[in-house]
């Protein structure tokens, strides 16, 4: 019988409280510090592999349409690694689905090279280990690492590429919170994460990140252990500015924000006024996503539907990170 090399994998995009902004080494995305994050219940990426020896090249397509140049090469570029990890040289077909909209400042990249490596490693079967799993997605997107663990997790920069990858934090039920992304612009933004990292120590300001991160990396970790939101709030909306300080005195600067943004902003520090414990944190694109005490995520989604630059809201908790999933996209 014919062996099939075909598996499916589904991946959690995630949100970094602590973010990763700047590589040490481009080519294998190592980044310059740590980071922290939770992956994301509801923003998922399905995604199935098949190698085939009637393939003559990669075809690859995401949300229905094939993609082609670097977007190309950049999946290509992690099949690669695969296929020479196992020895087995066929070309792949690669179909891949998002729930939620893409380069929009929700990390498909993150959940679309996790659920690839995932997928494309099982389908030739090589049987990785979570830390080689996440070591595989990291080369795909650098924050690709974190989605493959479950709920809370650590990315530790490492000084190599056996040394750089996530590791558990905490269990997806540690601490009940949420993340209400409120999709202020469903448009590609114009810069994506890639240019931002290469720009990211042009930034006059980004010697002196790098020295206070491990203090603010500590301070989080307490906060987040001890359950105490106010202080973890805080500490995430200080950490959130700060990448966006950094991206804006960039040379040339990069802005994400949109005016969608700022009206967020405004609103979460009146809700906060008002009674509601709600923080916010951006990455690279003008969303906002809103983190707070599961308990309090309807509301905040109420409160933010309610906002006219707000087009709707994903409530996401923390989940299972990247598995394999039986059902197949073809
Ligand atoms: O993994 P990349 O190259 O998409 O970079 C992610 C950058 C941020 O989302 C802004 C921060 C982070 O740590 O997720």
């Amino acid at each position: 019988m014919k062996r099939l090399f075909k598996a499916t994998a589904v991946s959690p995009a995630n949100i970094a409280f602590i973010k990763y902004w700047g590589k040490k080494d481009p080519l294998l995305n190592i980044p310059f510090n740590n980071s922290i994050s939770m992956n994301l219940s509801n923003c998922l990426t399905t995604t199935t592999v098949e190698f085939n020896s009637n393939l003559s090249d990669d075809l690859i397509s995401v949300d229905e349409k094939e993609i082609s140049d670097s977007k190309k090469d950049r999946v290509t570029g992690l099949l690669d690694l695969v296929r020479k990890r196992s020895g087995i040289d066929l070309k792949a077909k690669v179909v891949s689905r998002n729930n939620f909209p893409q380069r929009a400042g929700i990390a498909s990249s993150a959940s679309g090279f996790s659920a690839l490596a995932l997928s494309a490693s099982n389908a030739l079967g090589l049987n990785l280990t979570k830390k080689e799993l996440s070591i595989l997605a990291r080369r795909g997107s650098g924050s690709a690492c974190r989605s493959m663990i479950d709920g809370y997790c650590e990315w530790k920069t490492g000084d190599g590429d056996n040394s750089s990858y996530a590791a558990q934090m905490a269990k997806p039920d540690y601490w009940h919170l949420a993340d209400v992304v409120a999709i202020t612009n469903k448009e590609e933004k114009k810069i994506g994460s890639t240019e931002g990292h290469e720009l990211a120590a042009t930034s006059p300001y980004f010697r002196r990140r790098l020295t206070r991160l491990p203090q603010k990396i500590k301070r989080i970790k307490e906060a987040f252990f001890a359950k105490d939101f106010l202080a973890f709030g805080k500490l995430l909306e200080e950490e959130a500015v700060d990448l966006h300080l950094m991206a804006m005195s960039s040379t040339p600067p990069v802005f994400y924000w949109n005016q969608g943004t700022m009206e967020i902003i405004h609103a979460v520090q009146k809700w906060r006024k008002n009674g509601l414990p709600v923080y916010f944190t951006i990455d690279a694109g003008p969303n906002v996503h809103l983190i707070c005490l599961r308990k309090d995520a309807e509301k905040v989604a109420k409160e933010a539907k309610k906002l006219e630059s707000v087009s709707f809201t994903i409530i996401n908790e923390p989940c299972q990170g990247t598995h394999l999933k039986d059902k197949h996209l073809f």
